[in-house]
């Protein structure tokens, strides 16, 4: 796909502030598993953190494809950084496109000030298995009272996290058409975030459990209509699953890069290991197979864009974007050798990094489910 002008300059002032700001501490985000303040506020400056809010709302009003090429970006330098912008863009969607007006004033202004929105839908016994979510909102008067426990909660933890939107059952005799989902201010009396995960990668990015003990919130906060949270779920994983992509593809190119700059400079049997055709032929499908997935990752923006129906696409592109991502950055470590192993080179960290991305918002196996559905329809 051929970029706009427009879209090559969104691509360029985000590359250029990934490369100033995030490439000299992306090591140190890794180690010590936080990202400075700073940095989510310099975002909120550029118009990332409101890269996908209305105008109206003082966003960026930036279209899907825009948001690949930033978080693609960010995630060549900084996958903990991408992650939070990807799930923080997925819970701007839920307002933009289910917020009535005063919660769209509220939360969509407060993203674009640097706010940082997340999405709970995982417990500990539903994962794969969404429906099975067991958290209640019951209604009581004016308000909701909440009760259960979220997990792996992205954008939720001692670093960040403004407001969470909540998928839990409001009737829950209707199971999925009792989901609702509903926006939680992080210091909302009955809401604690309890253990923050210790991750294998992307550690700079807060993930925690959520815990709910009577928390009680006025039932202005639904969004949406009482039943709708399921399908709202599944519709902002559709588009979130985009952004995932654009994660593995960034920490692809990343790869592929270094991959390409050690096989000019490895000496190895008297001439740069570059000359080796084994390791050609690597280079070649590695570069073969992130072309291909870039291609669907851009193919799925479009149809978001367009208003198209977006399931079958989103999933093929996550599932495509994410297994490659693994397969390309293992192949670049393998071509690293033994330095690649070593945390003095980022593949490493690549490598730990590419890792979750077949499995958050779906894994592989359920964007097959997704495809092979829609396929069958
Ligand atoms: N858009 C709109 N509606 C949808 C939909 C979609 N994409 N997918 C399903 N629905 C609707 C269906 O139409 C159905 O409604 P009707 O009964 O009215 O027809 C309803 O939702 C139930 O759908 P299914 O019968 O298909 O539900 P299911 O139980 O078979 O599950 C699933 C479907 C695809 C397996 C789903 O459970 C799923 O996507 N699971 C994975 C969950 C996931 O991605 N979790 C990640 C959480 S976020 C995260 O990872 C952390 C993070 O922050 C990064």
């Amino acid at each position: 796909m051929r970029l706009t002008e427009d879209q090559k300059m969104i691509q360029e002032l985000a590359r250029n502030f990934a490369e100033a700001e995030l490439a000299p501490i992306a090591a140190q985000i890794d180690q010590e598993e936080r990202i400075p303040k700073e940095i989510i506020e310099k975002m909120a400056e550029i118009g990332f953190t409101g890269l996908n809010v209305p105008e109206e709302y003082g966003g960026s009003g930036l279209d899907t494809v825009c948001k690949v090429l930033i978080i693609q970006e960010l995630a060549k330098h900084c996958a903990s950084t991408a992650e939070v912008i990807s799930v923080h863009t997925l819970a701007n969607w839920i307002f933009i496109h289910y917020g009535n007006e005063e919660q769209k004033k509220k939360y969509l202004t407060a993203a674009v000030e640097g706010k940082i929105g997340a999405f709970a839908l995982t417990e500990p016994g539903a994962g794969s298995d969404a429906s099975a979510a067991k958290t209640k909102a019951i209604a009581d008067g004016d308000d909701y009272v909440i009760n259960g426990n979220k997990c792996f909660i992205s954008n939720m933890g001692p670093n960040e996290g403004d407001y969470v939107v909540v998928i839990a059952l409001t009737q829950p005799e209707l199971g999925t058409k009792g989901m609702s989902a509903i926006v939680v201010d992080r210091n909302t009396p009955g809401f604690t975030i309890g253990k923050r995960e210790e991750k294998m990668g992307i550690r700079g990015a807060d993930i925690s459990e959520l815990i709910f003990e009577d928390c009680r919130v006025p039932k202005t906060n639904l969004i949406g209509k009482e039943g709708e949270g399921f399908k709202i779920a599944m519709q902002a994983l559709d588009h979130g699953r985009i952004g995932m992509a654009a994660q593995a593809l960034g920490i692809a190119d990343a790869a592929i890069e270094a991959s390409i700059k050690y096989m000019g400079e490895r000496v190895q049997f008297g001439k740069p290991i570059g000359k080796l055709q084994g390791l050609q032929w690597y280079l070649a499908d590695m570069g073969t197979r992130q072309e291909a997935a870039r291609a669907l990752v851009m193919e799925a923006a479009q149809a978001a864009d367009d208003g198209e129906p977006l399931s079958k696409l989103a999933a093929m592109c996550k599932y495509c974007a994410s297994e490659s991502g693994v397969w390309i950055v293992n192949k670049a470590l393998q071509i690293h050798g033994g330095y690649g192993y070593m945390r003095d080179y980022p593949i490493e960290r690549m490598y730990r990094d590419a890792r979750i991305v077949p499995i958050y918002e779906g894994t592989s196996e359920i964007q097959k489910v997704v495809i092979s559905r829609e396929m069958m329809k």
